[in-house]
């Protein structure tokens, strides 16, 4: 039997330059998308992946994260009194176990690896799991869960991935594939933020992994990689060859939207708008209508 993975690490400690001026009083990870927040999405893909403890990374300005973990006494009792039902079991349903959720501060922005590794005490010797709060994936079942259903099976590193335009890959870490299994492959080698020309595959590291502590103990001895900064990839990446834990790529069944840039935020939002079973129709209309318009002009 393999050890089960019931700890998540959300690194939000990054500092959302792409958002500015919006994130300088607002954290990224807390942008509504639709009708709640970033990180609500992640934390109801971990739910739903079994996933028990919950471990942010934060830093200076990061408030009001952690204050949306509370839980909202006075607006409940609000909306008990009012017969507001509906509302009451959507504000109950954000409810988080008390002591399930631990912040660890990370005090300088240097880098995903590094944000990882200010987590290495509260993981200690288990498997983890690292979700990326501005990746938000619409997929059934939750991307997460099916990682951890392919974890149960082939253990190991797992890394979630798919393919991407070949001349976007700088702007991803890229996976390059050893055996193909399908739905999973082995990784030969990977790199943050290639040139295209560097690489043959077109493979994208999406922010959803399954590690093994060895990784932490990689980013023990880590130095800066690209961008100046301590690069999860590099240390995963350690673990490749003689004597590592394997390393593979999970092609998983869904849509991911890269929130940490504007025009992803924009496709998640009228993505996520048009299969909302109340507006969805009005929105879809409302598209039309417009993009009809911009080519009238
Ligand atoms: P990003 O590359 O999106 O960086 O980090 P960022 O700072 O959030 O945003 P920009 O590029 O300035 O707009 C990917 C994830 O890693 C976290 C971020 O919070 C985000 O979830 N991160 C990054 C850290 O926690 N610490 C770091 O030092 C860097």
């Amino acid at each position: 039997m393999r050890q089960r993975v019931t700890k998540a690490i959300f690194p939000v400690a990054g500092m959302g330059t792409r958002f500015l001026p919006a994130t300088k009083s607002i954290p990224k990870e807390i942008m509504t998308l639709v009708d709640r927040p970033l990180v609500q999405y992640a934390i109801d893909e971990a739910r739903a992946a079994g996933i028990k403890e919950f471990i942010f990374v934060t830093s200076r300005g990061k408030g009001a994260l952690e204050d949306y973990f509370d839980h909202a006494h006075q607006l409940e009792y609000e909306l008990r009194t009012r017969g507001k039902f509906d509302l009451l079991k959507i504000l109950e349903s954000t409810n988080m176990e008390s002591g399930a959720i631990a912040y660890v501060r990370q005090h300088k922005a240097l880098g995903l690896g590094h944000a990882i590794w200010c987590a290495r005490r509260l993981i200690a010797d288990e498997p983890f799991a690292v979700m990326l709060p501005d990746d938000v994936i619409a997929a059934d079942p939750p991307c997460l869960r099916q990682m951890i259903e392919a974890y149960e099976d082939i253990g190991g590193n797992i890394i979630a991935s798919m393919e991407v335009p070949r001349e976007r890959a700088s702007a991803y870490g890229i996976l390059e594939v050893s055996e193909d299994f399908g739905s999973y492959f082995s990784v030969d080698s990977m790199v943050e933020k290639p040139n295209p020309s560097e690489v043959q595959s077109n493979l994208a590291i999406i922010g959803r992994y399954i590690l093994t502590p060895s990784v932490l103990a990689n980013l023990d001895r880590m130095q800066t990689g690209a961008g100046g900064e301590i690069q999860l990839t590099d240390a995963i990446s350690q673990e490749i060859g003689a004597g590592g834990s394997k390393v593979y790529g999970f092609r998983f069944t869904g849509q991911s939207f890269d929130c940490g840039s504007k025009i992803g935020f924009l496709k998640a939002t009228v993505a996520f708008g048009l299969s909302d079973p109340h507006f969805g129709a009005d929105l879809r209309e409302y598209l039309q209508e417009t993009v009809a318009r911009h080519h009238d002009h």
